[in-house]
């Protein structure tokens, strides 16, 4: 069990697209409530979903305000208590900063990504460091959109998360890596499981 706050953090800049250019990416309506659902399950202490385009604040402000109303609340009980866990940020500096003030500390910054780091760390050894009594630093693990998250974050990072592969593997010698493309969502629900999950 993880003896640390975490937050699941979902970036929609800085995002690469197919062609690997930098770009900010829309947000998907699905990706609030089933992430949300995922962090409420695992125990995430909050769900940043951060993006800089005021218009896309808010559209999701107006989602967030319908799941709050008292009409949901009455008939749609437990997606009102998921969402009560998502906050919008304009930049990753603006999450940081949140959580800063709610643990006097900045977090330990995590990267999830598909493909594979040398530096990366394993579920199982991750899952052991947050369930050791001698740290209560908060984390964020952050989850990308497009064709994932630019390397002009990787200053942010601290911990890199090895992918999650399915029966073909990582790549090997001579050997192409299996197909591992989840859509974020699942990725979120699969990575929490493995930190948190009984
Ligand atoms: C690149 S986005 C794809 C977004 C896409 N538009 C969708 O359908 O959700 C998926 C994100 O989920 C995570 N992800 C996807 N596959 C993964 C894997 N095999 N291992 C670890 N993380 C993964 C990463 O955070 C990645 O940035």
């Amino acid at each position: 069990m993880s003896l640390r706050p975490f937050y699941v953090v979902l970036l929609h800049y800085p995002m690469v697209n197919r062609n690997g250019n930098l770009v900010t990416t829309a947000v998907t309506n699905m990706d609030i409530h089933d992430i949300a659902r995922s962090s409420r399950t695992f125990g995430a202490k909050g769900y940043f979903i951060v993006t800089p385009i005021e218009d896309q604040h808010e559209l999701v402000g107006r989602i967030l305000a319908h799941w709050r109303s008292d009409h949901s609340r009455e008939y749609h009980p437990d997606r009102v208590e998921a969402v009560s866990l998502v906050r919008l940020a304009k930049s990753f500096d603006e999450v940081k900063a949140a959580i800063r003030a709610e643990h006097g500390e900045d977090p330990e910054v995590v990267l999830t990504d598909a493909r594979p780091f040398p530096n990366s760390i394993s579920y199982s050894d991750y899952r052991r460091e947050l369930g050791r009594p001698d740290s209560k630093k908060p984390v964020a693990i952050c989850f990308g959109t497009g064709w994932g998250i630019s390397d002009v974050f990787y200053p942010e990072v601290h911990r890199i998360l090895a992918p999650v592969y399915g029966p073909e593997g990582a790549p090997r010698e001579g050997v192409a890596p299996g197909y591992n493309h989840l859509s974020v969502r699942a990725a979120v629900a699969i990575i929490l499981d493995r930190l948190f999950g009984q």
